[in-house]
């Protein structure tokens, strides 16, 4: 009775490791693997009933079905981790021929930025005058009614107010509408000698070829102990034949400005019809790149400069006309698109 239990149970065990080979053939992955070890070896499993109930068998059956189980373990264990590991290392494999990094393949290079057209000209200018001995300074472009125009000789009801476009924040603050402010915040603070440009922002509700709402400007200001009209014009042709090349012809017009007397307009001969008249110059062969003339001594009241002893000269020139005429750009709106085609170009 005993002996034919044990040839039971001995043949169920074969069947089962029959089975299990079977199961292991059929494995495609570490998954599959670690369910047939647990259908197999865990605590369910045929082989641990065996060993459970083991203790029920005779003596000397005991060591016969003990020792025949644990065969059928061991092998079972073997031939799993064998699979295991051949399993892994093909999963493996996929796993890096899928995350594979072409290091050959081209990079992407980043756009890089440049310096914007006015930018540069603004320092090619700065350094014009740095080299004969001017400083820099700045002023706020939100501006005051009494900066802006006021003690620049211009009070409320006089009738150059209208010809300006101003942006108003609120009746006594808007944005400036040129640099000449900063003439009038430098000379409170410093006294005689002075001689400085002043780069910046100006705004003017204008729009088109030739006007936009925002643009840029080079104040400059001059008082010292005997300067006179000569003195403006020779800086003033000296700066804009190393601007535009000697070859530029330079012509001052009489003109009106609140704060200077005389005053003049200065242009300078049109890059891109060579005078023959365009859509930059308006056809008339000049393009207009600023307004100057000699500090109306009125000025001097409002920042405590004694009229007797010292006189000046000043002017403002336009950045976007001067990058035009060198440039031969025939549309100032074309600097404030953002159009990298245009930008890139410089
Ligand atoms: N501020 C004047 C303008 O914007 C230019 C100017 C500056 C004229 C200094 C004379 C002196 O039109």
């Amino acid at each position: 009775m005993q002996e034919n239990k044990a040839e039971e149970i001995l043949k169920s065990l074969e069947e089962e490791y029959k089975d299990f080979s079977e199961s292991l053939k059929e494995a495609e992955n570490t998954k599959d693997v670690e369910n047939i070890k647990v259908r197999f070896l865990g605590k369910k499993s045929l082989v641990s009933s065996t060993l459970k109930n083991i203790g029920k068998l005779s003596s000397e059956l005991k060591p016969v079905v003990g020792k025949n189980t644990n065969v059928y373990i061991k092998k079972m264990e073997e031939e799993l981790a064998r699979k295991e590991s051949r399993l892994k290392s093909i999963e493996f494999d996929k796993k890096l021929r899928e995350e594979i990094v072409d290091l050959n393949l081209p990079g992407r290079k980043p756009k890089a930025g440049s310096k914007n057209i006015i930018s540069s000209v603004i320092e090619e200018i700065e350094d014009i005058f740095a080299g004969m001995g001017f400083d820099i300074a700045q002023g706020p472009e939100v501006e005051t009614d009494y900066y802006n125009f006021e003690a620049l000789n211009t009070p409320q009801d006089h009738p150059a107010r209208s010809l300006h476009d101003t942006f108003f924040i609120s009746d006594d603050v808007l944005l400036r509408t040129h640099t000449s402010p900063v003439q009038i915040r430098y000379m409170e603070k410093h006294k005689p000698p002075v001689y400085i440009i002043v780069p910046g922002k100006v705004y003017r509700r204008d729009y088109d070829v030739s006007h936009t709402p925002m643009f840029t400007q080079i104040e400059g200001l001059v008082v010292d102990k005997g300067i006179n009209f000569g003195n403006l014009k020779w800086t003033l042709e000296t700066v804009a034949h190393k601007i535009f090349g000697k070859d530029r012809k330079v012509r001052f017009r009489p003109h009106y400005f609140p704060f200077t007397e005389p005053s003049a307009e200065v242009d300078v001969s049109c890059r891109i019809c060579e005078g023959a008249g365009c859509r930059v110059c308006s056809g008339s062969g000049w393009l207009e790149i600023l307004g100057a003339g000699m500090v109306d001594p009125n000025l001097y009241r409002f920042v405590d400069y004694d009229t007797e002893k010292v006189s000046g000269f000043a002017f403002g020139l336009g950045i976007e006309r001067v990058c035009m005429l060198r440039y031969g750009i025939d549309d100032l709106r074309s600097f404030f698109e953002n159009d990298l085609r245009f930008l890139k170009q410089f």
